[in-house]
């Protein structure tokens, strides 16, 4: 049992398949602070097309209000047809973005492990994926992302569309301490990815990592080419346990190393850095799915233990949600993105209520405590 002051966390649900996968673990958050599991006061925000159609925009002030006094959120998915139409300051995308800055949200980490009774849902030989476990270290308020000048503009007649890519001392320091720092708990090894052959901002950002590294003397340090890295993973991802590098080259290899496990349905993410860690899961809002109780919720709650580890410091609860996430699919209980023969499939829903339930034997048991 958990004393302490009362934390605050704030759901955003989202679009998509976002409210199907936040209602199972919003239902485990709320029981958890009634049997007084944990002192968390719960609160629930408006984002992306959602937000936008009630309040014309995809980020509402209020949402960032609410999140700025906020211990932790916990976000679901942005985005769908619907809104792709819509000028870029009021896609959803923007309200991600947006909220990422607001949070100081500078460190985006993104684990790929493999889970053994998922090995054969990967697209690559067993072999080459047998015990991968890698963790993409994504710096996200920096880079082209966010760089001025930015812009479509006429010149002489001709459209121009313009983005900086742009990294400082400061923010290449303090995301390479973060990567050293997490790499010290794990095998103790960081490649740093760049484009240094080619461009200015890379050559900095190699310079401050190398130098960032003196001061973990315990940690390993290599340096890759982005397109390198690229080929690397699918080649021999067993190389990596710690990535760390920019916004845009993190965006594409965190979506690479996630399909390697086979089931971007099972990924979860953090965003920290700031006062307030943002939680979401890696997939997006599946607007093809949405509303038929098909999605898989796993990623939600593996974002939640995620949220409790981080955030809370509740590593106890975090590790009996992660075993309760893994007991169930080794019943063989599966949504149908992870499916396989023989196993025996479930809705979005019941997938929720069987985790849950898994969580808390493992609580129960005491395993939080080991
Ligand atoms: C991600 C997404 C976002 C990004 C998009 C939706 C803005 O791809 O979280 O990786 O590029 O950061
Ligand atoms: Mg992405």
């Amino acid at each position: 049992m958990t004393t302490g002051t009362t934390r605050k966390v704030l759901l955003l649900p989202g679009d998509g398949i976002g409210p199907e996968v936040m209602a199972p673990v919003a239902e485990l958050l709320l029981e958890l602070a009634k049997r007084k599991v944990l002192p968390v006061e719960v609160r629930e925000g408006l984002i992306g097309g959602a937000a936008y159609d009630k309040t014309g925009h995809p980020l509402p002030p209020e949402t960032v209000s609410l999140a700025l006094d906020s211990d932790a959120v916990l976000l679901a998915a942005v985005g769908g047809p619907r809104y792709d139409t819509l000028p870029y300051e009021h896609r959803p995308e923007r309200a991600l973005l947006g909220i990422r800055e607001k949070l100081g949200a500078f460190a985006n980490l993104r684990p790929a492990k493999l889970i053994p009774q998922l090995a054969n849902a990967s697209t690559l030989k067993p072999e080459v994926i047998a015990g991968l476990d890698l963790l993409v270290v994504r710096e996200l308020t920096g880079g082209i992302y966010f760089g001025a000048p930015r812009g479509i503009v006429t010149e002489n007649g001709v459209r121009v569309g313009i983005n900086t890519e742009r990294y400082s001392e400061p923010e290449i320091e303090r995301i390479a301490r973060v990567a050293f720092t997490v790499a010290r708990n794990r095998r103790k090894k960081v490649t740093s990815v760049d484009k240094a052959n080619v461009l200015e901002s890379s050559v900095l950002w190699r310079e401050v990592v190398t130098r960032v590294q003196k001061d973990f003397p315990e940690v390993a340090l290599d340096h890759m080419y982005v397109d390198n890295a690229a080929m690397q993973l699918v080649r021999n991802p067993g190389q990596f346990d710690v990535i760390v590098t920019g916004n845009i080259f993190g965006d594409i290899l965190s979506d690479e190393a996630s399909q390697l496990t086979g089931s971007i349905g099972m990924l979860a993410s953090a965003s920290v850095g700031g006062r307030t860690g943002l939680f979401e899961p890696i997939h997006g809002s599946a607007p093809d799915i949405a509303g038929k109780d098909m999605a898989n919720p796993s990623a939600m709650f593996l974002s939640f233990a995620m949220l409790l580890d981080h955030s809370l410091r509740e590593p106890g609860l975090a590790r009996s949600l992660e075993r309760g996430v893994e007991s169930v699919l080794g019943e063989g209980i599966r949504t149908k993105d992870i499916a396989e023969p023989g196993s025996q499939v479930v809705g979005c829903a019941e997938m929720g209520r069987r985790i849950t339930r898994a969580f808390w034997t493992h609580h129960e048991k005491g395993a939080d405590k080991t």
